[in-house]
């Protein structure tokens, strides 16, 4: 069913995304799903009702149907629902405060460890233990995630992704029993939005669409021109640790997220993984 309200919406919120105009053909099909999805934000806070186990298993259905590498299908997911286990987790995390009012936590996991055994008990060799197991399971799980957040929001439900368990990945493995070669990706908190939440701009288009070839060589005014725009729509971003890098007269997007990655983050995690059996090579 077409609408032209969808349309309208879509070229609006797209505007404020992107800073660019784009047309969109009324006539077309699933605008609806195009204005979800042009419109989505991270939800951080949720009304305390409940999410009904059986739209949970309808979503991760619906999640579990997206492609999957080779039909492999390596995207797999916990669901915490035990309050000791996802105690423990969050405990841990105390600057998100999100993840113990979610009330729905999911841990996205790539899974290597299946395939492998299949070829056990097929009485088949496995000569594919390299770092492409590893890329194609953590892939599968992104998207899997990825698909699920997209089910959730069509149906009013609000999501945020959670990579900050995997400071903690060893507690993570022994709370959820993550056996050798199943790796987490991100947590995913899920609930009914209490706020709509605010819309992020995001780099341009150009910025990250590339033609037949890729061109990174305008990346400073790309950068120059995001900041500005950003600033314009999100103006008093709080700046990162003053103390090390002083107050900067213009605090944009790129200058954040440099300061952010000024600090040394997971460093273990390449260790974690291997630990998990992942040959890197
Ligand atoms: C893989 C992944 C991990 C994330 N990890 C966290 C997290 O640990 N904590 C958090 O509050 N948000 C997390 N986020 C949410 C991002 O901060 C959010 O998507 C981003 O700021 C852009 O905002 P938007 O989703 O509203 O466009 C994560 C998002 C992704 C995709």
């Amino acid at each position: 069913m077409t609408n032209p309200t969808d349309a309208k919406a879509i070229e609006e919120v797209l505007a404020q995304r992107f800073g660019e105009t784009l047309t969109v053909d009324p006539s077309l099909q699933g605008l609806e799903t195009l204005r979800r999805m042009a419109s989505r934000r991270v939800c951080r806070r949720y009304l305390d009702k409940p999410v009904a186990p059986e739209l949970l298993r309808l979503l991760l259905a619906c999640a579990l149907s997206s492609p999957s590498k080779s039909d492999l299908q390596q995207g797999d997911v916990v669901i915490v629902r035990d309050a000791a286990k996802r105690r423990a987790i969050m405990d841990l995390i105390p600057s998100m405060p999100w993840m113990k009012d979610a009330p729905v936590f999911l841990v996205f996991c790539g899974d290597a460890q299946r395939m492998p055994r299949i070829s056990a008990l097929r009485g088949k060799p496995y000569p594919n233990d390299h770092l492409d197991a590893f890329f194609n399971s953590t892939v599968d799980g992104a998207i899997v995630m990825t698909s699920f957040i997209t089910a959730a929001e069509a149906v009013g439900l609000g999501c945020c992704p959670i990579s900050v368990v995997r400071d903690n990945c060893e507690v993570l493995r022994d709370v959820l029993a993550l056996p050798k070669r199943v790796v987490p990706i991100a947590g995913l908190c899920v609930g009914w939005p209490a706020t709509e939440g605010r819309l992020s701009a995001r780099l341009a288009i150009d910025a990250r669409v590339h033609v037949d070839a890729y061109d990174a060589g305008r990346l400073e005014a790309q950068l120059d021109e995001y900041d500005r725009r950003r600033n314009a729509r999100e103006p008093g971003l709080k700046q990162r640790d003053p103390a090390r890098w002083g107050e900067a007269p213009f605090y944009g997007w790129s200058e954040d997220k440099a300061r952010q990655y000024a600090h040394p983050q997971r460093t273990d995690f390449g260790a974690f993984v291997r630990a998990q059996d992942f040959k890197l090579d």
